[in-house]
């Protein structure tokens, strides 16, 4: 039996519980499985054991975790139309994750770009499940049959390789074929969603790379939850040139580039508008209208978010929730596949 055809097209994404979210995550991600909430089939989980697979404090994962799924509801995903859950409370994906492991090959893995950067950063202290962390994304996919991934630009060779393990390892190797001789696929093979504006925000210390969690300098990123003054602050200090006058794409000045995007999309007024009416504008009066725009942008995240801390029942029972459905789809799943590799049936009793 192939992947059933759902009434919608699905989509799955998720994040790591691994610190405060910041603009990119919201810009390049989240943003956009708001917007798919209304044509879709959603799942959104918060990828808990993604975030293991880098030394993790195990007195903060836990915390990380609601604060992350409240981060998601706070930013416009809604509980009546989308599935929320915690990645580890559906045991499938671990599970799955070991089965796509033992046909996946091991030169795939070590060429992963991402890998190959946080390899480096761990020194001596380089996980397996690093390595393996692909796999185990490409598991959170495949579980779902989505056939929609909305992420950033950084996710494109994982997605890659999630559709290599789909077509190439299980659908040729362990699909089967119907009464015709067409042949019957085991997994759906997901399609990336990466939309051109924000799927790649950058450090406001350096325009040339990208913002990231993992940055030491807190300077280099603002969180959804910096306050105003905060947010002023980093912006203040943000890297700038000597060049008058703001502009999209010259490839001398990133930090232009970059800082006119995030007005462009915190502002709500469109590439086109802004590119015109900061043309001639320097750093000094730019800066404020940017900080306003972002303040703005993140004021109603900021007070959703306060809303669902306070109400933990609440978001608890979101999550248990989202745990119990995606727990469905995910175990007809886990079961279709290991029937196609050919495993002892479960007993039933
Ligand atoms: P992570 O923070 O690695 O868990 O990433 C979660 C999501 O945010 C993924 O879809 C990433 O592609 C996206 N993302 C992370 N950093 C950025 C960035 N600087 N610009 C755009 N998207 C990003
Ligand atoms: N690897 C993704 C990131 O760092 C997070 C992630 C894990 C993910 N599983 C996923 C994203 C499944 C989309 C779908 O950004």
């Amino acid at each position: 039996m192939g992947p059933p055809s759902a009434a919608r097209p699905r989509v799955l994404s998720g994040v790591q519980p691994t610190g405060a979210l910041h603009l990119g995550n919201w810009l390049g991600a989240i943003r956009n499985w708001v917007d798919l909430q209304n044509s879709h089939d959603t799942f959104f989980c918060v990828v808990d054991l993604h975030a293991i697979t880098v030394p993790h404090d195990p007195g903060q994962l836990a915390e990380n975790t609601l604060t992350t799924a409240a981060l998601y509801l706070a930013c416009g995903i809604d509980p009546e139309a989308s599935t929320v859950f915690v990645q580890s409370h559906v045991s499938p994906h671990s599970e799955l994750c070991w089965l796509l492991n033992c046909v996946t090959p091991l030169n795939w893995l070590e060429r992963m770009i991402q890998f190959k950067e946080k390899a480096v950063k761990q020194g001596d202290n380089v996980s397996a499940g690093l390595l393996d962390y692909p796999v185990l994304m490409a598991a959170d996919i495949l579980l779902y049959d989505a056939d929609l991934v909305p992420v950033g630009e950084d996710q494109k060779q994982h997605l890659e390789l999630a559709r290599d393990i789909a077509q190439q390892r299980i659908n040729a190797r362990f699909g089967g074929r119907d009464a015709a001789g067409e042949s019957t696929p085991v997994l759906k093979v997901p399609e990336p969603l990466i939309l051109k504006e924000g799927a790649r925000v950058m450090s406001l210390t350096d325009g040339r790379n990208k913002m990231s969690k993992s940055d030491p300098n807190e300077g280099s990123r603002i969180t959804l939850l910096d306050p105003p003054e905060l947010i002023r602050k980093k912006i203040k200090r943000a890297k700038t040139d000597p060049v008058m006058g703001l502009e999209f794409g010259n490839p001398e000045r990133p930090e232009a580039d970059n800082l006119l995007g995030l007005y462009a999309l915190t502002s709500g007024q469109g590439r086109e508008t802004v590119a015109e009416a900061c043309a001639s504008m320097g750093w000094g009066a730019f800066k404020p209208m940017l900080t306003d725009a972002v303040v703005e942008a993140l004021r109603p995240i900021q007070e959703r978010y306060a809303q669902w801390r306070q109400e933990e029942a609440a978001l608890r029972s979101v999550l248990l929730q989202g745990q119990e459905l995606a727990a469905h789809v995910a175990e007809a799943t886990l079961e279709r596949v290991r029937e196609a590799m050919g495993f002892l049936p479960r007993p039933r009793g």
